[in-house]
C-alpha cells in the first residue's frame, strides 16, 4: 500500500474541505478541517524524499494548525459579521513556506520546532537490559492510556526523568517510548527531540516560545513523547551560580507544560515528558520533584552487557564463539552501551578489513569486477576485541558510576 500517497490526498481532501468550510464562513468547521490537514501533514513530512522537503512540509503543518487556533480564536468576531482571515496557500508540495506575513523571527521558530519532530523506528528490543525500566515505562503508558475504572480517578503520571553516566540508553528508551504509542500502521507517534542546551544557545530569546510550540504540536499529536535532552543546562547548578533570564523563562514555561495546565480538562490528550540528564546533582531539588518518576539508567551489568552484545553482534549476522562472547562480557566491563557499540564497530571493520585487503585493486580492475567480489567475513576472535579495547577505553570511572547509584533524588 502507498501510504505517502494516501497521506498526501488525505491532506488534499482536508484543505479541500477546510476552504470550502472557509468560503461558506463556517470558522469551526474550517478550523477542523486545517487540523486534520495538519495532522496528516505531519506524517507525511516523514516520506520527504529529501531533508529540505520534509522540514517543508512540516512548516507547512504547523501553519495550518496555528491558522486553525486563529480561526477558533476569531470565531466570535466572526459571528458578528466579521471577515475571515485568508487563509494559508493550499499547494502542499511547495518547498518554500508561503509568506503570509509571520515575519522572521516565527517563521525560524516554526522552522526549529519541524526539525525537532521525528516518528521513531526504535523498538524495545533494540535495548539491551533495562528489562525493569521497559516493564515500568509500558505500565505508566498503559495506566495513562487505559479506560479507568467508573468513578475511580486514578493517579498517574506523566513526567519522568532519566538519569545515570552518558551513552547508556537514555535517548534509546525515549525513542521506543514514543515508538510504543504508535496507534495503527498510519498514525505514527511523533517523537519531539530536544537537546535543551542547543536550543539555549541557538534560540537564546525564542526558546521558550519553541517550547510553547512544541508542546502545542505535542498535543495535536496526541499521544505523543516530548524528550528534553541535557535537562541540567536549564536549572541553576550547585556549584555555578546564577541562571540567565532566558533561562529562568524557559524553565517556567517548561515546568507549566509539565503540570499539563494547557490541558486541562482534556483527559483524552496525553503527552509524556522524559527529560535525561547526565548530571541529576545539577538539578534544583523543586524542579526535581516535578518530575513524578526519577530512573536510573546505570552501566549495564552483565546480563545487560550479554544483551546489548547479542543486538550489536550477533543480530547483525557476525559470529562469535560462545567461549570468546563470555570472554567479551568480561571486557566490557565499565563500558556503556554506546562504548559496546563502538567496540563492537572496532572490532567487525577490522576484522573486515584485513580480509579484504584487495578490494582497492579489484576497484582499479572495473565495475563489473567489483560488483562480482563477495566481501569476505570470519568469527571475530578474543584477540580481535582485545585489540579493539585498547583504542576504545570507557569513560565513565568506576567511581563516576558509584556517585549515580549512590545519589537520591529525594532532597536530603
Ligand atoms: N541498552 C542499550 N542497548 C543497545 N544499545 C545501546 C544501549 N545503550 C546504548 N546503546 C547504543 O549506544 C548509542 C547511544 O545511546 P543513547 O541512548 O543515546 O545514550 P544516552 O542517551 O544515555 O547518552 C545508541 O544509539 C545505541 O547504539
Ligand atoms: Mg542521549
Amino acid at each position: 500500500m502507498d501510504l505517502s500517497g494516501k497521506l498526501k490526498r488525505s491532506c488534499e481532501d482536508s484543505l479541500h474541505k477546510a476552504k470550502m468550510a472557509w468560503k461558506a464562513g463556517d470558522s469551526d468547521g474550517a478550523a477542523g478541517h486545517f487540523e486534520a490537514a495538519s495532522k496528516a501533514m505531519f506524517k507525511y513530512a516523514e516520506y520527504a524524499t529529501s531533508r529540505s522537503m520534509e522540514y517543508a512540509r512540516k512548516r507547512k503543518a504547523i501553519e495550518y494548525r496555528d491558522f486553525a487556533k486563529r480561526l477558533r480564536e476569531t470565531a466570535a468576531e466572526q459571528a458578528r459579521g466579521g471577515k475571515l482571515p485568508p487563509p494559508p496557500s493550499s499547494s502542499i508540495d511547495e518547498d518554500r513556506t508561503p509568506e503570509s506575513g509571520s515575519g522572521e523571527t516565527e517563521r525560524s521558530i516554526s522552522e526549529t520546532v519541524s526539525q525537532l519532530i521525528h516518528t521513531s523506528t526504535i523498538t524495545w528490543d533494540d535495548i539491551g537490559g533495562l528489562e525493569q525500566t521497559k516493564r515500568d515505562i509500558k505500565y505508566t503508558l498503559g495506566l495513562n492510556l487505559a479506560k479507568p475504572p467508573d468513578e475511580v480517578k486514578i493517579a498517574t503520571f506523566r513526567n519522568i526523568l532519566f538519569y545515570g553516566p552518558p551513552g547508556t540508553g537514555k535517548t534509546l528508551l525515549a525513542a521506543a517510548t514514543s515508538n510504543s504509542l504508535k496507534v495503527t500502521t498510519e498514525g505514527q507517534a511523533l517523537f519531539f527531540n530536544v537537546k535543551v542546551s542547543s536550543v539555549l544557545s541557538k534560540y537564546f530569546g525564542e526558546s521558550s516560545k519553541i517550547i510553547s510550540e512544541i508542546y502545542g504540536a505535542a498535543r495535536d499529536n496526541s499521544p505523543s513523547v516530548v524528550f528534553l535532552d541535557e535537562f541540567e543546562s536549564l536549572t541553576t547548578s550547585r556549584d555555578s551560580g546564577e541562571q540567565s533570564g532566558a533561562e529562568r523563562r524557559i524553565l517556567s514555561t517548561i515546568l507549566a507544560e509539565m503540570d499539563g495546565l494547557s490541558e486541562k480538562g482534556r483527559s483524552d490528550i496525553f503527552v509524556l515528558t522524559i527529560a535525561a540528564t547526565n548530571r541529576p546533582w545539577d538539578i534544583d531539588a523543586a524542579v526535581m520533584s516535578r518530575f513524578e518518576k526519577q530512573i536510573l539508567i546505570p552501566l549495564p551489568d552483565d546480563d545487560a552487557r550479554r544483551a546489548i552484545l547479542k543486538i550489536q553482534l550477533l543480530r547483525k549476522g557476525y559470529h562469535v564463539e560462545p567461549e570468546v562472547f563470555d570472554q567479551l562480557i568480561e571486557i566490557t566491563k565499565g563500558y556503556s552501551g554506546r562504548e559496546i557499540e563502538r567496540l563492537c564497530k572496532q572490532a567487525t571493520s577490522q576484522m573486515i578489513g584485513e580480509l579484504n585487503a584487495d578490494l582497492p585493486d579489484v576497484l582499479d580492475s572495473g565495475l563489473k569486477a567489483t560488483q562480482a567480489y563477495k566481501v569476505k567475513v570470519r568469527p571475530l576472535s578474543g584477540e580481535d576485541f582485545m585489540q579493539a579495547a585498547a583504542m576504545i577505553r570507557p569513560v565513565t570511572s568506576p567511581a563516576e558510576d558509584q556517585r549515580y547509584r549512590d545519589w537520591s533524588p529525594e532532597p536530603d
